[in-house]
């Protein structure tokens, strides 16, 4: 039986008279691994904003393992298990690998020497840990997005969201994350991402959310989505088609 996570109901949002949500609803179930796709603008960014407390809903309500926690801070969020990473690598500082991930340990672990061990075996889990005394701003694009997502690890979170991981890496790379993902849900994390990169939805999704204008158009399993015809007009295109033959 699927057990119900995350329950986003009716989020709008407006930046003065841009919709950028409007009206959104789904839901997540524990386990599960569901994508949230749509054209540049659609929204997706916004709406995670929205459910981890970086934005301040207008309308609707978003509830986590049945608490209501609509509005409340980041950082009260993050410790109730709903973990982001961001489009733009904007976390990331100026100091080591191992630094940066231990400052998502700080969230529920107060002992610097426990926070380390923890950050360490993070780094060995998504095989970032032969480089954890560089620098984190000297890594390659492919490791900065695994250094974002070992500190996302680092906060322990149940429930954890990816906005756009898998751009801009090569074939080899997004292989790597690919796996790496499925290793985390591996572990009991749920996880939800936002991808332009289809391959890695149709691989992974257990279910996709489509986004356009602000709206869901269409939810359900991968494959179904992906011959939807109100989603290849919105967004897949021949794009999607021409790349699959
Ligand atoms: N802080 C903001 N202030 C004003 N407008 C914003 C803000 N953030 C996003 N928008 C606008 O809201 C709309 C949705 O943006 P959002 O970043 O959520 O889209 P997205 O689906 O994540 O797009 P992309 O695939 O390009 O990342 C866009 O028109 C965007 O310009
Ligand atoms: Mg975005």
């Amino acid at each position: 039986m699927s057990s119900l996570l995350l329950d986003v109901q009716g989020v709008s949002k407006y930046f003065g008279g841009l919709q950028a949500n409007e009206d959104v609803s789904f839901q997540v179930n524990k386990g599960e691994i569901v994508s949230i796709i749509g054209p540049n603008g659609a929204g997706k960014s916004t709406l995670f904003s929205c459910i981890t407390g970086f934005h301040r809903l207008d309308k609707g309500q978003v509830f986590f393992k049945g608490q209501d926690i609509t509005n409340r801070k980041p950082h009260a969020i993050g410790k109730l298990g709903v973990v982001r990473t961001f489009q733009i690598a904007q976390v990331i500082s100026d100091m080591t690998v191992l630094e940066n991930v231990m400052t998502g340990g700080f969230l529920k672990h107060s002992r610097v020497p426990e926070v380390r061990k923890r950050a360490g075996e993070v780094l060995s889990f998504t095989g970032l840990f032969e480089k954890r005394h560089r620098n984190a701003l000297s890594l390659s694009i492919s490791d900065k997005k695994r250094l974002e997502v070992s500190m996302a690890l680092a906060m322990e979170p149940e429930l954890l969201m990816l906005d756009e991981s898998m751009a801009g890496l090569t074939p080899v790379e997004l292989r790597e994350m690919i796996e790496l993902i499925r290793k985390v849900r591996q572990r009991g994390v749920t996880v939800v991402v936002v991808e332009h990169v289809m391959e890695a939805v149709m691989e992974l999704s257990d279910r996709v959310v489509v986004l356009n204008s602000g709206r869901k158009i269409v939810e359900g399993p991968p494959k179904e989505v992906v011959a939807n015809p109100e989603v290849i007009r919105a967004y897949l295109g021949e794009r999607y088609h021409a790349a699959r033959q």
